[in-house]
């Protein structure tokens, strides 16, 4: 268990040859927390992330300040922020495969990340790799490692995909849109196991979803998006019963069964 981090986003803005795409985020990310960033698409909540992991587009022009450990991440230098991507602020993507490497073992490839970021030794970070794919409930982790991302399901390589994430014991973890490119039998599975992180290991999760009933279920707190700004920020109770502004209203009504959505705000994923 590490100490909690939390994020301050301030004034966030980010344009793209003379595109104004961020106009001024705020978001306070409370650490050892689910925060959900919802919206619909184009609203700017993959760009918010990809800014705070430090990875914006190479032609994106930011302002403000994302602030981490008494640092604005948006003013270190290149060396000291390839350091805190992966070791203390992780990502993991909408389609798990993307982030591994098709032609390699899943043992081979995320033993080199291990050992290049925490320095084990070659059976040191297996041994840390068999534990985190039990962590993430992963079937068979010594098999699993043998094995490469095309023999997985698209459910099994996002728990892969997260035991990666997490392997180097990052203090934050954004998530952007983990379910949506799974199948719905299982994206409660990957749910569950976020909430479970967070709860057991601290870990501080910004979850990004366009879809507010995967909110709804999940975030402590929700912030939802629209055209480059934070325009509702909660607890998720009162954003889901009480939205404060009629766009958040508008998502709510839109959900397919609404009154679920309520009382599941209203309780915790077990
Ligand atoms: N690499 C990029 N270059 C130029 N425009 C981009 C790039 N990535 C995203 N955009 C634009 O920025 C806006 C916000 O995108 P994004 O953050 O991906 O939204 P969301 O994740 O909420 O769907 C969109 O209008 C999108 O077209
Ligand atoms: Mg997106």
């Amino acid at each position: 268990m590490s100490d909690p981090a939390g994020l301050s986003i301030e004034d966030l803005t980010l344009s793209i040859d003379g595109r104004s795409i961020l106009d001024g985020v705020d978001l306070e990310v409370a650490p050892g927390r689910i925060t959900g960033l919802a919206g619909e698409s184009g609203s700017g909540k993959t760009l918010t992330g990809m800014s705070i992991i430090g990875l914006p587009p190479e032609r994106a022009v930011l302002g403000g300040a994302i602030r981490y450990g008494g640092a604005n991440l948006l003013e270190l230098g290149d060396k000291k922020r390839n350091a805190l991507r992966g070791a203390q602020i992780a990502m993991v993507f909408q389609d798990p495969a993307a982030s591994l490497h098709p032609m390699m073992s899943i043992g081979t490839q995320l033993t080199d990340h291990v050992r290049y970021h925490l320095r084990l030794s070659r059976s040191g970070a297996r041994e840390r790799l068999v534990d985190l794919l039990r962590q993430v409930r992963v079937p068979d982790p010594e098999g699993a490692l043998r094995k490469y991302p095309h023999q997985f399901s698209g459910g099994q390589l996002q728990r892969i995909a997260i035991a990666g994430a997490i392997a180097c014991e990052p203090k934050v973890l954004v998530a952007d849109e983990p379910t949506t490119a799974l199948d719905v039998t299982v994206q409660a599975g990957i749910l569950h196991l976020l909430r479970g992180l967070c709860d057991n290991l601290g870990l501080t999760i910004v979850l990004i979803t366009h879809d507010l009933g995967v909110m709804s279920a999940l975030a402590d707190q929700i912030a939802v998006m629209r055209h480059g700004k934070v325009v509702e920020f909660g607890n998720r109770a009162d954003v889901i019963q009480r939205p404060a502004h009629p766009y958040t209203r508008s998502l709510i009504d839109a959900l397919p069964d609404r009154v679920a959505a309520a009382s599941l705000a209203a309780k915790e994923v077990g």
